[in-house]
């Protein structure tokens, strides 16, 4: 059994601790969805705020559903469509405060009010995207930023 209860008092270092986690986790493994399942379980535990958290794959240049938690989701997009199109797109971290605002956001699930999305880029090549979304407005801050692309750059190291 894996016991991850990640009560951290601050910010920082709750992302720490679930780096150190996510690092464990995945240790010795290298199965990909097998990893990807353990890290969204792993983030969905221990972020408060949220109701969704997975990955989509960069399959042949269009992002398809990977490991998740919450509500079953849209299972593909072009890198045209959603935050995750636009995160594939230009490899740059999408940090949306209000997804309303966001010309094409996909609502897989109408609770989600904001969201982030990681890149996951190894060898310069596009594995995927890290999705977590939420159904507060705002809820991702620059240091939650900080926090997630410290956690991508794990995954992307084994995925
Ligand atoms: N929010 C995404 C769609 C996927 S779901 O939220 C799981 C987007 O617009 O990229």
């Amino acid at each position: 059994m894996y016991d991850f209860k990640i009560q951290a008092a601050d910010t920082a270092t709750m992302y720490r601790d679930l780096a150190s986690a996510l690092e464990g986790l995945v240790a010795g493994e290298r199965d990909a969805i097998a990893n990807m399942a353990n890290a969204s379980a792993l983030i969905w535990e221990t972020l408060p705020d949220i109701n969704w958290v997975g990955f989509y794959r960069n399959v042949d240049g269009e992002l398809v559903l990977g490991p998740f938690q919450g509500r079953p989701a849209c299972i593909r997009m072009t890198f045209d469509q959603g935050v995750c199109g636009a995160a594939a797109k230009s490899r740059q971290v999408q940090r949306v405060d209000d997804v309303d605002a966001f010309p094409g956001h996909i609502a897989c699930d109408s609770a989600s009010a904001s969201e982030i999305v990681i890149p996951l880029i190894r060898d310069g090549n596009l594995i995927g995207v890290l999705d977590i979304d939420s159904p507060k407005k705002a809820r991702f801050t620059a240091e939650d930023e900080a926090g997630v692309v410290k956690l991508g750059e794990i995954l992307a190291r084994i995925l």
